[in-house]
């Protein structure tokens, strides 16, 4: 049987890594073992580049922060992503390469075609079946992220003009692609959130004969 490859994308503060969590749980409820991870990260390797990306002591250039997301990229859709769908299995996948294209691309100003290429290397041009995009006046998320105390990280101190670019950005995409994504209004209860959500997984997986 197919596997499946879900995507979760949205600005700072938008809640779906609770989302993703919440429809991993209602996917075990089904029987299902879903493949969850994260970008950048995932494997030992690319959490070490997570580490690397995140400190907020570190600067590195545009170029570099694309790269080194990239890296991580490719080590986990060749280690983790692809032997899960080969399995069968379904992959929810906290980000993925359309945030590269809204936060170095819209956000750093780096050259969308550029960084397609670069996706294109690190994924050998696995796309998502689903994404959903948590969408959310930056504002609002970030006032969530500073509410939860400890966990801003480098990205999310950029100034507001950069998160409207990745909201932007993001919006875009999923204009442009309505076919693989569903967007969400992330200031909805989580509930209301987790029911949309799981009726847009629940579609996919009825087309791919779960
Ligand atoms: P994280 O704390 O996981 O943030 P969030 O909960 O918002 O996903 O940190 C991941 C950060 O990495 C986030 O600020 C977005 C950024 N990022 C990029 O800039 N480019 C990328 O390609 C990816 C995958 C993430």
């Amino acid at each position: 049987m197919a596997g499946l490859f879900v995507t979760f994308e949205g600005g700072e503060g938008s809640g779906k890594s609770t989302q993703l969590a919440r429809l991993a749980a209602r996917l075990r409820a089904r029987g299902l073992e879903p493949l969850v991870t994260r970008e950048p990260g995932g494997t030992p390797l690319a959490e070490g580049i997570r580490d690397l990306l995140l400190d907020p002591a570190r600067r590195p250039g545009a170029v570099s922060e694309a790269l080194l997301m990239e890296a991580a990229r490719a080590e986990l859709v060749a280690t983790l992503v692809r032997p899960a769908l080969a399995a069968g299995r379904v992959v929810l996948c906290d980000r993925y390469d359309d945030s590269t294209l809204a936060y170095q691309g819209a956000g750093r100003g780096l050259d969308p075609g550029l960084l397609a290429i670069l996706n294109q290397a690190a994924t050998g041009g696995l796309e998502p079946d689903l994404t959903l995009l948590y969408d959310v006046p930056p504002e609002v998320g970030l006032a969530r992220r500073e509410s939860a105390a400890g966990e801003t990280n480098r990205l999310d101190r950029e100034p507001a003009d950069f998160h409207l670019r990745v909201r932007r950005c993001f919006l875009d995409l999923a204009a442009a692609g309505p076919e693989r994504w569903v967007v969400l209004d992330a200031t909805a209860t989580p509930d209301e959130l987790e029911r949309l959500g799981w009726a847009a997984l629940e579609e996919r997986l009825a087309g791919a004969g779960r």
